[in-house]
């Protein structure tokens, strides 16, 4: 799953703002709507407002410079069916391969079902969400789509319907099919 990377758990100050960093860094193509700009103060309130039992989040650094954190990712349960994830990797680190392995590692850490959503505008990320088994519920007008993906989890067919339905109410398209 990862071969070219380490990861480390977000359990520090320092590890929350670095995460902040390259949140920063990406904010352009990393949110498929408006999302805030934070400081390195309200990133740690942020960080201590958040459920820890409901949060993993994890930084990765290239394995033959252990010491240089260049991506996070972050998994949190916001539903009892489901998490959403998000991740981002530093802009000089793009094109390397790295988005790949941070994806797979991300749904292995879910243990579950997830919803996501990625925007037309962000054509890597649309083709790697696609390799990895992330389903198209809908698209919006924005060009923004919703997401699902079962997860690595071995659940029985009623409960995965249960997060599927779920998934479908929390992007809006009601209880469908
Ligand atoms: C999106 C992101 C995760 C991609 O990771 P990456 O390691 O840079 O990915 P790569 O450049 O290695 O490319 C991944 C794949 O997308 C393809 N790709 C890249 N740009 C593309 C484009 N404009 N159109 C179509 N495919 C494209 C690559 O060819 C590669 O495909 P391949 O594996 O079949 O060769 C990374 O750029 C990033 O962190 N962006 C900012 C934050 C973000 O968008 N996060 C995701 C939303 S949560």
């Amino acid at each position: 799953m990862l071969t070219d990377l380490i990861f480390r758990k977000i359990d520090e100050p320092w590890a929350v703002e670095r995460m902040r960093q390259i949140y920063s860094e990406t904010m352009s193509s990393l949110a498929t709507h408006p999302i805030p700009e934070r400081g390195p103060i309200s990133q740690q309130e942020w960080w201590k407002s958040l459920d820890q039992s409901k949060v993993q989040a994890f930084l990765y650094a290239p394995i033959n410079r252990p010491w240089e954190f260049i991506a996070f990712s972050i998994v949190q349960k916001k539903h009892e069916h489901f998490t959403t994830p998000i991740f981002a990797i530093t802009p000089k680190e793009h094109g390397k391969g790295y988005g790949e392995q941070i994806l797979r590692h991300y749904l292995f850490v879910a243990n579950g079902p997830l919803a996501g959503e990625d925007s037309l505008s962000n054509p890597a990320i649309a083709h790697l969400n696609d390799r990895n088994g992330w389903q198209v519920l809908g698209i919006d007008e924005k060009g923004v789509r919703k997401l699902y993906h079962p997860g690595y989890r071995d659940l029985s067919e009623e409960q995965q319907q249960v997060a599927y339905d779920e998934i479908v109410r929390y992007h809006g398209y009601g209880k469908e099919n």
